[in-house]
């Protein structure tokens, strides 16, 4: 399964680019890490640098899911001769849809530019999903998403409950595919467990709410 595993490596790379520090750096001269929650993602660009900055970062953690996603159709139908099934051992195109999200998810959450300490990997997910559910499957995702974050105001529900939702999407969309759902089911307990921080925080009833700029 060479196609998968040069898929795998080039999903993470484009995954471990940290796009929030880079803008937060270069930008406003200033480490995101430093500030708010210490996340390197959207939600505390936004906090810290407001909505400009903060949408910048979005949309390029976004992009680049949404590019490994494409990656894994590239690498299907151009590095594998037999369209779709890698060369010797049987790897489905929806494994290799999986093996690009998990790549891309774990490069973001363990970036090995930042010590393997990246992000939660929120907006990368849902990059990725568009491409690994497709745009149904990742809609329902982001309706999860928006229901929580705006019923609860805090956005780390909404992520956790979304992320905690993967594998029962992955059960339903690759059913059969045992491979292609272990491998989307770990990306999303991955995002929940890169979540435990807030974990703690909910629990102890000191998460911050949504408009509240100050420590997370
Ligand atoms: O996507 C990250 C979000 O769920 C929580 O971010 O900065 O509040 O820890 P933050």
């Amino acid at each position: 399964a060479l196609g998968a595993a040069g898929l795998f490596v080039a999903a993470f790379l484009l995954g471990s680019i940290p796009f929030g520090l880079i803008i937060s750096k270069v930008f406003y001269h200033t480490d995101l890490r430093e500030h708010g929650s210490g996340n390197i993602g959207t939600t505390n660009a936004i906090r810290t640098m407001g909505k400009v900055g903060g949408y910048a970062v979005f949309v390029l953690d976004f992009g680049k899911g949404l590019l490994s996603g494409l990656l894994a159709w590239w690498f299907s139908w151009n590095i594998l001769p037999s369209g779709g099934l890698a060369p010797g051992v049987l790897v489905s195109y929806d494994t290799m849809l999986a093996v690009a999200f998990l790549g891309c998810v774990w490069g973001h959450v363990f970036s090995p530019w930042l010590k393997f300490k990246g992000g939660k990997g929120i907006a990368v997910a849902v990059g990725c999903l568009f491409v690994t559910f497709g745009w149904v499957g990742a809609c329902l995702e982001l309706l999860i998403f928006i229901v929580l974050v705006v019923a609860t105001k805090r956005v780390s529900i909404g992520s956790i409950a979304a992320a905690a939702a993967c594998p029962f999407f992955a059960l339903y969309f690759f059913w059969g595919d045992w491979a292609a759902v272990a491998f989307c089911a770990v990306a999303g307990l991955t995002v929940v467990w890169a979540h435990r921080e807030n974990i703690k925080r909910l629990r102890a009833g000191t998460e911050s709410r949504i408009g509240d700029r100050k420590r997370a």
